[in-house]
């Protein structure tokens, strides 16, 4: 991982610019996209940093289509997106977890990619000043045409079809993490300057970690295969790899940045009164699983590949195992009751 400091001053929009010339089929429009985006999200940023002196904290009295209260900083991140993004004409069409459905764009300024966002994640957290995010994912449309109104199933493409992945993390700092498939890249906000500095570039996640993040409190409903990895990363052993620690924040770029930069194991899993878990197929689980590959980790449902499912629906969840390939694929390896730890007597003795 090559750590860069802000000295070499490479501010995001020359990044964009020096990727444009390494990308066969990179067009500026693509480049303007982002710079769109970047836009929103510095505006997003300014609210967050001085939440609580203006009125953008608490609730706004509705639900979504979750049936999860609203917070007026999930609706103010929402409109800002939509309106940095809609008159661009880089997109088609766009969809949020915080909208009800997709939102088309007309043939006077309907591009040929496709964003879909999570606008304000770790919603919880606003109002106690913890580290809070915004996720998106950006497809190309499948058939370019743009007299024709784009269709549901052009924006329902597997993960695999992303073309640009990202989230901000706005906590201690603010930091963009994004990747448009060659390799992840981390930028830190400077807002004296209004600029996104290169802060480390072609991110590699480690082999395997000594952290592990979930929500225990959800651990009576988990498959008992589950449970088991979980007893089994709190049994100390012989070299000294395990008891992992828990580290648990509740939002989920904020656990996913921490297990991007040290490695472990990031889960949102189903649990019997969740058949699919909690996080969004679309909005969450498909640009983080992006992200941690293209840094050399591994994401999957428990069974499949993230980005190789299939979507349904724009709100479907899916459990979610992503970090370290090591950790991933033996906590897959529990999950098929194939570990040999789980022929132990420790595990048997749960
Ligand atoms: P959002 O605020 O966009 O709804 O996302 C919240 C998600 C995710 O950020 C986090 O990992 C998860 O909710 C935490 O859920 P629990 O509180 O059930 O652990
Ligand atoms: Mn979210
Ligand atoms: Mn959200």
């Amino acid at each position: 991982m090559a750590i860069v400091t802000a000295q070499r001053l490479v501010t995001i929009e020359r990044h964009i610019a020096e990727q444009e010339h390494l990308h066969p089929h990179a067009t500026g429009e693509f480049s303007r996209l982002l710079r769109d985006l970047l836009l929103a999200i510095r505006l997003i940023a300014r609210e967050v940093s001085r939440a609580g002196l203006t009125d953008i904290l608490g609730l706004t009295g509705t639900t979504n289509i979750y049936g999860e209260a609203v917070r007026k900083l999930d609706s103010y991140a929402n409109e800002v997106i939509i309106r940095a993004m809609e008159p661009g004409g880089h997109l088609c069409a766009m969809a949020s977890e915080e909208s009800a459905g997709p939102i088309i764009l007309p043939p006077e300024r309907r591009g040929k990619y496709i964003l879909l966002f999570d606008p304000l994640d770790g919603s919880t957290n606003i109002d106690v000043n913890v580290t809070i995010g915004t996720i998106f994912s950006i497809y190309r449309r499948p058939v370019e045409d743009t007299s024709r109104e784009p269709s549901i199933e052009e924006l329902l493409q597997p993960g695999c079809r992303q073309v640009a992945a990202g989230y901000v993390c706005y906590g201690s700092s603010i930091t963009l993490v994004y990747s448009t498939g060659r390799g992840v890249d981390v930028f830190t906000y400077d807002p004296t300057l209004g600029e996104f500095f290169l802060t480390v570039e072609q991110l590699r996640i480690p082999r395997r970690g000594k952290q592990y993040s979930i929500n225990e409190g959800n651990a009576l409903r988990w498959d008992p295969r589950l449970q088991q990895y979980i007893q089994y990363l709190k049994t100390p052993s012989g070299d000294g790899s395990r008891p992992y620690a828990l580290r648990y924040i509740g939002t989920a770029v904020a656990d996913v940045h921490r297990v991007l930069h040290y490695g472990g194991i990031f889960m949102y899993p189903a649990d019997s009164a969740n058949p699919n878990g909690k996080l969004r197929l679309l909005y969450e689980a498909n640009p983080l699983a992006y992200l941690v590959e293209q840094a050399g980790g591994r994401a999957s449902d428990g069974t499949r590949p993230i980005l190789s499912i299939q979507p349904h629906s724009l709100d479907q969840r899916v459990p979610l195992f992503l970090g370290s390939p090591e950790d991933v694929a033996e906590a897959e390896a529990f999950l098929r009751g194939e570990h040999p730890w789980q022929r132990s007597a420790a595990a048997t003795a749960l």
